[in-house]
């Protein structure tokens, strides 16, 4: 079985999040989303999000690709994760491109082009105009 995972937040969760995890899926058999806490989000991301965890937790895993969620802690837990899960596949949107080549010695790295025009951040800001 091939095994492949993904990190992320997925607040507010979109098409572009669609497609990823659509597209990560088709890498392997077995799909793991590391998903940023609220605590790693707001001391190490600099973002809050608007849904708690639990709730972007149980969003994540009504998802068909999804087979399992895993809460992400830290920078630094990559390299366990991984070991751990015995994933064949990292996977990331094309936003982090190279900054995760250090990985290349224990998987395949893979870094998929983000869909354009959506993000959580822009949910966000064109919601706050139309209330104004
Ligand atoms: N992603 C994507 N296409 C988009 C938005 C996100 O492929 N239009 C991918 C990111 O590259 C990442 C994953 O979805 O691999 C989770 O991204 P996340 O940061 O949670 O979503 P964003 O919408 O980018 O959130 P924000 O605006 O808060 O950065």
């Amino acid at each position: 079985m091939r095994r492949v995972i993904t990190y992320g937040t997925f607040d507010l969760l979109h098409y572009g999040h669609i497609n990823i995890l659509r597209r990560a899926k088709e890498l392997g058999d077995y799909l793991i989303v590391a998903l940023s806490t609220d605590e790693f989000n707001e001391k190490e991301k600099g973002k809050k999000t608007y849904f708690p965890y639990e709730k972007r937790k149980q969003l994540l895993e009504a998802i068909r690709y999804v087979d399992l969620v895993i809460p992400e802690n830290s920078w630094g837990q990559k390299n366990t994760d991984i070991d751990e899960f015995k994933c064949d596949v990292f996977v990331m949107g094309d936003d982090w491109k190279g900054r995760f080549d250090f990985l290349k010695d224990k998987c395949e790295v893979v870094y998929l082009s983000r869909t354009p025009e959506i993000s959580t951040t822009k949910i966000k800001e064109d919601l706050q105009l139309h209330t104004k």
